[in-house]
C-alpha cells in the first residue's frame, strides 16, 4: 500500500514564499499525550440531509447564522483548534509542507494541491468547519452556503462579504473586484476591461471546458500522489481554473503573492475561502453525474486509504480516510440543484 498516511504528531515549520507578508507557524495544537480517533460519524440513513444552497438563493437567516458563526469562531481563543485562526492555519499546514510523508520518505513534504488529494482533502476540511460552526451557533444541522460563481447570479462576490462591520469582511482583497464586478473564471492577473455580458459567456466557456471536456479522472481530479512521490504530480482541470483563478481574482493586487486569497499560506484567512471551496466541492459531485460512467479513483486503494487529520466540534482530533469522503450523503449533506448555464455551451 502506497497511500499518503500522515503522522499528525509530527508537524514542522511550513515553508512560506520568500516574500511572505506574515510569518506563522502553521501547525495546529498537538494533543499531549498524542491521541486521535478514527472517523466513524456517518449520517444515519434515516436522518434528514443538510442541503447546502447558493448565496443568491438562501434565506437571510442562513446568512445571519453564517456571519454569526464566523464571528464566534473569530472570538475563540487562538489556541482553540475550533477557532477561525486555527481553522485557517490548517490550509497552510497541508499546503506549505508542515507534514511530511512516512517512513522511508520523511524527506518528502506533503502538499495536497495539484494531485488527486485536492478534492477529498477540501471536502473533509469543510465538513469539520461546518460542524464547528453549526455547533457554535447551536444548530447542528447548519449547512454552509456556497458561492455559486458558475451561475449568472453568482458571478460576482456575494454582497454579504463587503460591509466593513460584517465578520465576513476581509481587508486584503482586490479593491477593483467588489460587487457587482463580474468575476473572470479564467483570471490571469490581467485586468483589461471586458464588458459584463462578454465576460459571462467567456465564463460559461471556461466551465464547459473544465467540467464537460475533462471527462477522465486524471483530467478532472488530478494525478495520483502515492507514498514516495514528489508533490504536484499533475493538477486537475477545475483546480487549475476556476479554483486557482478565483483565488487570485479575490486576493489583493498590491501584495507580493496576492494575499490573502491568492496564495496557499494565507488563503483560508479570508472567510470567502470557505464558500468558494463549498462550490468546488459541489462541482466534484456534479462532475461525477454529468454522464454515465464517470469515475473518480474509487478503485485505487492508495487513494482510498490516504488520510488527513482534523479537529471536530468537540476539539477532538479525528483521522479521516479518503474512502470516508466519497459520498456526501454519508457525510449528511447534499447540494441544492441549481441552473448550470454552461452545460451546453460548446465553445
Ligand atoms: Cu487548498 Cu483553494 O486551495
Amino acid at each position: 500500500n502506497r497511500s499518503i498516511s500522515l503522522d499528525a504528531s509530527k508537524c514542522f515549520l511550513a515553508s512560506l514564499p520568500h516574500d511572505a507578508i506574515t510569518h506563522t507557524n502553521c501547525c495546529p495544537p498537538i494533543p499531549s499525550p498524542f491521541k486521535f480517533k478514527d472517523f466513524k460519524d456517518f449520517a444515519s440513513s434515516n436522518s434528514p440531509l443538510k442541503v447546502r444552497k447558493p448565496f443568491h438563493l438562501v434565506d437571510e437567516e442562513v446568512i445571519a447564522k453564517f456571519e454569526k458563526g464566523i464571528a464566534l469562531m473569530k472570538a475563540l481563543p487562538k489556541d482553540d483548534p475550533r477557532s477561525f485562526y486555527q481553522q485557517s492555519k490548517i490550509h497552510c499546514a497541508y499546503c506549505n509542507g508542515a507534514y511530511h510523508q512516512q517512513y522511508p520518505f520523511e524527506n518528502l513534504k506533503v502538499d495536497i494541491h495539484r494531485s488527486w488529494l485536492f478534492f477529498p482533502f477540501h471536502r473533509m476540511y469543510l465538513y469539520f468547519f461546518e460542524r464547528i460552526l453549526g455547533n457554535l451557533i447551536g444548530d447542528p444541522n447548519y449547512a454552509l452556503p456556497f458561492w455559486n460563481w458558475d451561475s449568472i447570479e453568482g458571478m460576482q462576490m456575494p454582497k454579504y462579504f463587503t460591509p466593513l462591520n460584517s465578520s465576513l469582511y476581509h481587508k486584503l482583497r482586490h479593491y477593483n473586484h467588489m460587487p457587482p464586478h463580474v468575476v473572470d473564471l479564467n483570471y490571469n492577473l490581467n485586468d483589461s476591461f471586458v464588458p459584463p455580458l462578454k465576460q459571462i459567456s467567456l465564463n460559461h466557456a471556461t466551465m464547459y471546458k473544465q467540467m464537460v471536456l475533462a471527462s477522465t479522472k486524471e483530467l478532472f481530479m488530478g494525478s495520483p500522489l502515492r507514498l514516495g512521490d514528489e508533490s504536484h504530480p499533475g493538477i486537475g482541470s477545475v483546480e487549475s481554473a476556476p479554483h486557482n483563478t478565483v483565488h487570485k481574482w479575490v486576493g489583493a493586487s498590491d501584495t507580493p503573492n496576492n494575499e490573502d486569497m491568492g496564495t496557499f499560506y494565507t488563503a483560508a484567512r479570508d472567510p470567502i475561502f470557505y464558500p468558494h471551496h463549498t462550490n468546488l466541492d459541489r462541482l466534484w459531485a456534479v462532475w461525477k453525474n454529468l454522464e454515465q460512467g464517470r469515475k473518480d479513483y474509487s478503485d485505487d486503494l492508495d487513494w482510498l486509504d490516504s488520510n488527513f487529520f482534523f479537529y471536530d466540534e468537540n476539539a477532538n482530533l479525528v483521522r479521516v480516510k479518503i474512502r470516508d469522503s466519497i459520498d456526501t450523503k454519508k457525510l449528511g449533506y447534499v447540494y441544492q440543484d441549481v441552473n448550470m448555464p454552461w452545460l451546453n455551451f460548446k465553445p
